[in-house]
């Protein structure tokens, strides 16, 4: 369950045993460094191989071969790195994914080196980044697969290359970031039964370990300062709520306002009252995903020391039937002030932000407030799941976000926001219904947020279709993918810090 791996710096020089991967462009073409290590035999079998073998150099290729007498290594791994374009723009924390792919399990030496080639110490970092990430596994729970011993599965890397000194320092922060995800799988992973709402606000609490200051808000909490909206979701649920409000103060001025970030923290997704099928419930273990985002985020920041004040809050309720469920026609009033009519009790976690947001708005007067959620199905129809849905009242932040996100490999699409949207949660008997009928559904959602962040610049990543069992990639085997810790990483680092 830990990110089973192992990464060591050395110079291009440097010997060693286990597997040797070199990288090569579409020409096949070998550095001089590659060269050395693979040695004359070596390299006279890497060129008859790839010509049998019918071995291009593509972008996504490899090739593995048994070293050849005298080279001190087990296996060859030649990875391809394609076009000369293909090398002007390569990603190396999928680059980073992709080898530790070919060498999972394995002791490797990796020369990141390729002629005309030049990965600056922060590439390198984002080559371990990708590396740390496709080693990742969650098998907790899984009794019977433990490996004979441990560093039999465990992988094993050195990164060569030409500033070793300087990679390793770079790879620190890359380090944090990687933590800081896998934080947010493990928690995504979790079951309910073992990750109910006091249990995960106990593990948020653990970030004070890196000098986060962290304060859980308890149910009579809650009423003192009237959320009636969370807590009409929870009360059916035999686990009490719980909110954990994560602050990292960075900045040089510790008063500055800081970064709001919101998740939802639905421990498990019943429906409540409105149930859902039973055909994938399963999944709802997952409704927390947003909230997953947020504490490793804050685990990220701190873990590197990052310039800038953020403060994390997130809403921790398990949605169940019961006879004390809240249920459709009900009325509550938020924290705000404004009273919700419940419609369906499944639109829950709209209820849950709505007090978060306004107790994080009105107590930490934040510059910006993003929240993420596991929100609406809807918005797995309409985008799938490998883009999130992005809703924003602020264009500045609506393209910072997106920027950030096509950075670092989570993209978002900005959605929009018309008055219709907005009309369209009104209801008869309170200030707003939970749902607004069954158009629309990521959007209406979207707006009744909307409603509980005033004049505050925000905006709401819908990762209902990102967040879990989207299709595996070469820095993500999991189930649980802590989607958003990179993409709120990246942003900070761009826009935020300094
Ligand atoms: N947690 C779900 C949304 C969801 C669905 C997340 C599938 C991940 C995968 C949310 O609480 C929900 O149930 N939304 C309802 C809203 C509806 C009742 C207005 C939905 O999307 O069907
Ligand atoms: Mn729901
Ligand atoms: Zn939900």
């Amino acid at each position: 369950m830990a990110d089973g791996i192992g990464i060591a710096f050395q110079p291009l020089s440097s010997k060693g045993s286990g597997d040797l991967v070199v990288f090569v462009g579409d020409d096949l073409a070998l550095s001089s460094a590659a060269s050395d290590l693979l040695g004359t035999a070596g390299v006279e079998l890497v060129a008859r191989a790839a010509a049998s073998e019918r071995f291009k150099g593509k972008s996504q290729s490899a090739l593995t071969l048994p070293a050849p007498a005298g080279v001190a290594a087990d296996r060859l791994v030649v990875v391809g790195l394609g076009s000369d374009k293909d090398r002007a723009k390569i990603d190396y924390v999928t680059l980073g994914g992709f080898a530790t792919g070919k060498v999972g399990g394995r002791t490797a030496r990796v020369a990141l080196d390729w002629p005309g080639s030049e990965p600056s110490a922060r590439d390198v970092a984002d080559f371990t980044l990708g590396a740390r990430l496709r080693s990742y596994s969650f098998d907790r729970y899984k009794t019977k697969k433990k490996p004979e011993a441990e560093d039999e599965r465990t992988t094993q890397l050195t990164v060569l290359s030409a500033d070793p000194a300087a990679a390793e320092k770079a790879a620190e922060a890359a380090r944090a970031v990687a933590d800081g995800v896998i934080l947010a799988r493990n928690l995504v992973n979790e079951p309910p039964n073992v990750l109910f709402p006091e249990e995960y606000a106990r593990r948020a609490s653990e970030l004070t370990k890196l000098g986060v200051e962290v304060e859980i808000l308890d149910v009579a909490r809650m009423r003192e300062l009237g959320m009636g909206a969370l807590l009409a979701v929870a009360q059916g649920s035999a686990r009490e709520p719980r909110i954990a409000v994560m602050r990292w103060n960075g900045a040089d001025d510790k008063s500055a306002p800081p970064l709001a970030l919101i998740g939802k923290g639905v421990v498990f997704d019943s429906g409540g009252v409105s149930i859902k099928s039973a055909g994938g419930m399963e999944d709802m273990k997952g409704d927390m995903g947003g909230s997953a985002a947020v504490v490793g985020t804050i685990h990220a920041l701190a873990a590197r020391g990052a310039k800038v004040n953020v403060v994390g809050a997130i809403g921790i309720v398990e949605n169940m039937p019961d006879g004390n469920s809240y249920r459709p026609s009900d009325i509550v009033t938020s924290m705000s002030g404004q009273t919700i009519e419940v419609i369906n009790t499944d639109a829950e976690g709209r209820l849950v932000l709505a007090d978060v947001i306004w107790h994080v708005n009105k107590a930490y007067k934040p510059r910006a407030i993003i929240d993420l959620a596991t929100l609406t199905g809807a918005i797995i129809v309409a985008l799938g799941q490998d883009i999130a849905g992005l809703f924003s009242n602020d264009d500045e932040l609506s393209a910072a976000i997106t920027a950030a996100g096509e950075a670092a490999g989570e993209k978002v699409w900005r959605m929009p926001l018309i008055p219709a949207y907005d009309k369209a949660i009104d209801s008869k008997f309170a200030d707003m219904k939970n749902t607004g009928g069954r158009h629309g559904g990521a959007a209406t959602a979207a707006s009744f947020i909307k409603r509980y962040v005033g004049e505050t610049p925000w905006a709401h990543l819908d990762i209902a279709g990102v967040g879990m069992s989207s299709s595996p990639s070469e820095i993500n085997r999991s189930w649980g993918s802590g989607w958003g810790v990179r993409l709120l990483d990246r942003l900070v680092r761009d826009t935020y810090e300094g």
